[in-house]
């Protein structure tokens, strides 16, 4: 894709040789709200949002978006999508928490766990959440659960595992008969014939076969397995589907090289056969839902980092950043590629190529390998692009440094949405034994 496109897709552009975001000047915020920090554009997550919600109604107008808590879960960013209707799709207990702190409604709530503790379903049963399950097995302790807390059955859920996996790394492709997610295709049929039995009386399927999945043909075999599923449940079981669920995986263009998601695509290879088999008279007419995180808030977020260290070892040059794995560990854990720009332009110097290294005491703690960079100098601001998903929400305090603040901005206003941490924040919890005070 042509550079400056890609940057506009993002809100981003140069003026005057400084990079803005949303028109706001990124070295002004790096001076304002000090380094490293997270600047979030609510803009951009409403309109990622509008694309797809736009997308799904021109198919089928019974749908629903419930957007990946586990994506990024700043409070600001739930009430951002709850004020453009959307649902959202928790992974655990301390996600349906947070989102009724964003005054979310139990019933916009799909809770995927997996490996449940009773706990967790008390948590949801108590809350009325509706749970899809992840195991067979699951189920006795969950009716248990309804059971001790006298509450009625209504809704259950399982996971498919389709076995037709995608994803950017091996460890996001949830999909395959090696994975620990979900049933298999041969465990449907005495899944949902147990839910029955044991008092359930409405029922969807789910399926999410991986995360980071740019190419929309890697949903197509994943698809039309979980379609023949639904119609062999409904045929055998006499059962109504009261929705069926595909999933997020929409990816993002990491480099600037790449294509955007074709939403075209996946509309004619995911969401066209889903209305195919709703033509059939005896399926009805289910909600159709999706649980996209990374497309929806990925690319509205960029982290605004300062250069402390200029390092040239004789075999290679380091620039040394006061972001690193503790703030993204993206690029650590998955390799991943996060395209990183200067925030000032600099005109006449030489290009020179840079490892961008964190201050975390590891080898791996590098942002960017080999990026080509107008000759840079300590103290330059840099902003590393699209953290927006799986960012904030897999930072850590490693090495005792505390997490960055968050901004939002909108309208041309920046709002502190977290604070970063303080020293005393990382050892509020520890307790000391009385023979060590
Ligand atoms: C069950 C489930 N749904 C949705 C998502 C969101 O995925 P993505 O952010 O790639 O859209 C995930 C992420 O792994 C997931 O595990």
């Amino acid at each position: 894709m042509d550079y400056s496109k890609w940057l506009k897709n993002r809100e981003l552009e140069y003026k005057n040789g400084v990079l803005h975001i949303a028109g706001m000047n990124t070295i002004e915020l790096s001076e304002k709200y000090g380094t490293p920090v997270y600047i979030v554009n609510e803009n951009l997550i409403r309109i990622r949002y509008r694309k797809l919600k736009e997308t799904l109604d021109s198919e089928y107008e019974n749908n629903a978006i419930h957007y990946a808590v586990k994506a990024n879960s700043n409070l600001s960013v739930l009430k951002i999508l709850k004020s453009e209707g959307a649902s959202f799709d928790c992974s655990s207990v301390g996600e349906i928490y947070t989102c009724f702190k964003a005054g979310i409604k139990p019933k916009s709530i799909f809770y995927t766990g997996n490996m449940f503790t009773n706990q967790d379903f008390k948590f949801a049963v108590e809350n009325d959440i509706l749970i899809n399950l992840d195991s067979i097995s699951q189920i006795n302790r969950l009716v248990k659960v309804y059971d001790d807390l006298g509450k009625e059955k209504k809704t259950i859920s399982f996971r498919i595992n389709p076995e037709f996996g995608a994803g950017h790394h091996a460890h996001t492709i949830t999909a395959g008969k090696y994975i620990k997610f979900g049933i298999l295709g041969h465990q449907v049929i005495e899944a949902y014939s147990k839910a029955k039995q044991l008092g359930f009386n409405k029922f969807g399927i789910h399926m999410h076969i991986g995360s980071g999945v740019l190419d929309a043909h890697d949903f197509e075999k994943a698809t039309e397995k979980l379609l023949s599923i639904a119609i062999n449940l409904t045929d055998t079981l006499d059962m109504k589907l009261e929705f069926i669920d595909f999933g997020g995986g929409i990816g993002i263009p990491y480099r600037p090289e790449e294509d955007d998601f074709n939403l075209e695509l996946y509309k004619n290879i995911v969401l066209k056969k889903f209305v195919d088999i709703t033509e059939r008279e005896v399926f009805g007419k289910p909600i159709l839902k999706i649980e996209p995180g990374r497309y929806i808030s990925a690319e509205a977020s960029i982290i605004l980092t300062q250069i402390n260290t200029i390092k040239d070892n004789g075999f290679k040059l380091f620039a040394g950043v006061d972001a690193g794995f503790h703030t993204l560990v993206r690029p650590t854990m998955y390799s991943a590629y996060h395209h990183i720009i200067p925030c000032e332009t600099k005109q006449g110097v030489q290009s020179l190529k840079y490892d961008i290294a964190g201050p975390i005491c590891e080898s791996g703690d590098i942002l960017g390998k080999e990026r080509e960079f107008p000759e840079l100098k300590e103290e330059d601001f840099l902003a590393v692009l699209d953290a927006g998903a799986y960012g904030y929400v897999m930072s850590s305090s490693y090495n005792s440094r505390p997490r960055p603040a968050e901004i939002l901005i909108n309208n041309g206003q920046p709002y502190l949405i977290r604070e970063s941490e303080k020293f005393d924040d990382m050892l509020s919890h520890q307790i000391i034994p009385e023979h060590l005070k």
